[in-house]
């Protein structure tokens, strides 16, 4: 709200308290009263960026904003990665925390950190980080995942973190936001401001940077900026008219359904998980993802004859053990709708998406997004304010 007018801002700490008159401001210490010298600081995002543009919605618009926002990542994020690898490597006990979409991001970082680093990680999602405080000593360290950097539940899990002299690391979109300023080291997610109240590009970029610290880790960030720039192009694919046109035909088809399983395994399980939760959010169909694994402990027996069933088959060690699943679901009547890089003959509905190695994610990701927009929009809802969900920075 504030960038037309200027981007010269101070941040008010708690326990501050700032006066402003017509040409002046005096910040002080609420409790003792005693003068505070604001250290300025200058936003680096633009008018532009936080607009419209000639999108219909800022999801739309966020999410054509991926291909950029990822060669951008891919060309200024390793020295930030390489940084925080090192505080990693010295940790005893190494936490990514998040929530909603950045919860689904740190549960692909376990995949990453083990496949492409062989590191192990815990993942907990911000609600529930509170029930592992028991665990953490002061080498224990902490990356806090957040768009908004303001998420209470992975504030309160950071700040009692803190108490315990654990390392706070924070992956976040908001430079200055309260994570950005409580952490001891920060690497900024810089995708711009993001306003949808589904997170899109900030989940990608979380990703992107998981990716990019994973090959750090190993010492191999060069690696991880070419995995980066090929996600970029395969983003970029999906977001041609063809492959839109392709998305919406789909649509058509889903939108008339009242539940849809999502199922994938390894770095597609969160992508499953992500998958349903943009259907649900936006376009308001019952969706449910799941680890393809887990398909014979229960949902199995909710599929019959018609029910939409979407798996995402990558080409990687995950492919044959899915098919498997997608085959289960097909016996019983499933519509299986394969997101893959080839077809497959047990596939009703197909969307292609280019193999490139463990960024498969990303792009898989945005058809994940793609679906849950277009099925928002034929459905007749504004998938800019989905109803009983908000955002710290909520959509004007
Ligand atoms: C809200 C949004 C989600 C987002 C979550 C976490 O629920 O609707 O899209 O993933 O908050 O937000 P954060 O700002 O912490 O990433």
């Amino acid at each position: 709200a504030i960038l037309p007018h200027t981007k010269r801002v101070y941040f008010l700490e708690d326990g501050e308290m700032a006066v402003v008159e017509d040409h002046t401001i005096h910040i002080t210490n609420a409790r003792t009263g005693a003068r505070i010298k604001p250290r300025v600081q200058k936003l680096t995002w633009s008018v532009a960026q936080a607009e419209k543009g000639k999108y219909p919605f800022y999801m739309l618009k966020e999410i054509h904003e991926q291909p950029a926002a990822l060669e951008q990542i891919a060309a200024t994020s390793l020295p930030y990665t390489k940084r925080i690898a090192q505080a990693i490597k010295k940790s005893y006990g190494a936490y990514l925390v998040g929530c909603g979409s950045a919860a689904y991001a740190c549960i692909a970082g376990e995949y990453l950190f083990s496949k492409i680093a062989r590191r192990h990680v815990n993942v907990a999602i911000g609600s529930e980080f509170g029930y592992h405080l028991d665990f953490l000593t002061p080498k224990s360290a902490l990356l806090a995942v957040s768009q908004s950097g303001e998420t209470m539940d992975v504030l309160e899990g950071v700040k009692k973190a803190k108490e315990k002299n654990a390392t706070i690391m924070a992956l976040v979109n908001v430079v200055g936001s309260t994570l950005y300023r409580i952490a001891d080291d920060r690497i900024p997610i810089g995708v711009g401001p993001e306003k949808g109240v589904a997170s899109t590009k900030a989940l990608t970029g979380m990703i992107a940077h998981l990716i990019l610290l994973s090959y750090a880790l190993d010492g191999r960030g060069s690696e991880g900026v070419a995995a980066l720039k090929h996600a970029s192009e395969a983003t970029r694919a999906l977001l041609s008219t063809p492959m839109i046109k392709k998305v919406v035909d789909l649509v058509r088809v889903l939108k008339n359904y009242n539940h849809i399983y999502v199922i994938g395994r390894g770095l597609s399980y969160p992508t499953s998980l992500e998958t349903a939760l943009k259907i649900k959010e936006i376009s308001y169909i019952h969706a449910e993802g799941m680890a393809a694994g887990e398909l014979k402990h229960g949902t199995l027996a909710l599929v019959e004859k018609g029910t939409p069933c979407i798996v995402f088959l990558p080409n990687d060690e995950t492919y044959g053990a899915s098919l498997a699943g997608a085959m289960e679901m097909k016996a019983r009547g499933g519509k299986i709708i394969g997101i893959s890089h080839k077809p497959h003959e047990i596939f009703d509905e197909y969307i292609p998406v280019r193999d490139t190695g463990v960024a498969t994610i990303i792009p898989n990701i945005v058809v994940g997004q793609l679906l849950g927009y277009y099925l928002a929009i034929e459905r007749g809802f504004d998938p800019d304010k989905p109803r009983n969900l908000a955002k710290s920075v909520t959509v004007k």
